[in-house]
C-alpha cells in the first residue's frame, strides 16, 4: 500500500511539474480569472480591473511583447499607482512568461 501511495505521490509531482510549463495551462490557472478563458476579460475581476480585450488586434498592437513581458514580469500599475495586475516574476521563469507572451498573441482574433 505504502509504495503504492509512494508511486502515485511521485507521479502527481511529475504531472504538476508537465502541467506548470505549458503556456496554456499557466493561462488558465494564473491568467484566465482576470483576462477570461478566450482573453476577451469578461470575467467579474476583468471588469472591474477594467481590462482590455486581448483578443482585439487592434489593442495587441498597442504593447510589445516587451512591454507585455515587463508587466508580466513587474507587475503594471495605474498612473496614479494603484495595482491592475500584479507581477508574476515569483510564480514563472522568464522562459515561461515569454511563451506566456506568445500565447497571449495567438488570441487576438
Ligand atoms: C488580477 C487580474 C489580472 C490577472 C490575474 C492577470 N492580469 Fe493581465 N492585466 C490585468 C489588467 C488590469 C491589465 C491592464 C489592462 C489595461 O489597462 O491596459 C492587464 C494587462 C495585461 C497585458 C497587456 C500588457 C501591456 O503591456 O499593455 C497582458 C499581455 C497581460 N495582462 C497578460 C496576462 C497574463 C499572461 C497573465 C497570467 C500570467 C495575466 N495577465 C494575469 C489584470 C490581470
Amino acid at each position: 500500500m505504502k509504495i503504492i501511495a509512494s508511486i502515485a505521490a511521485a507521479l502527481t509531482v511529475a504531472a504538476c511539474a508537465a502541467y506548470a510549463a505549458e503556456p496554456a495551462d499557466n493561462w488558465t490557472h494564473m491568467c484566465a480569472s482576470c483576462h477570461g478563458k478566450d482573453g476577451a476579460g469578461h470575467t467579474k475581476a476583468g471588469k472591474k480591473l477594467d481590462v482590455k480585450d486581448l483578443t482585439d488586434a487592434a489593442y495587441q498592437k498597442t504593447f510589445k511583447d516587451d512591454d507585455a513581458f515587463g508587466a508580466l514580469k513587474s507587475g503594471m500599475k495605474t498612473a496614479d499607482g494603484a495595482e491592475k495586475m500584479k507581477p508574476f516574476s515569483d510564480k514563472l521563469s522568464d522562459d515561461e512568461i515569454k511563451a506566456l507572451v506568445s500565447y497571449v498573441r495567438t488570441l487576438a482574433k
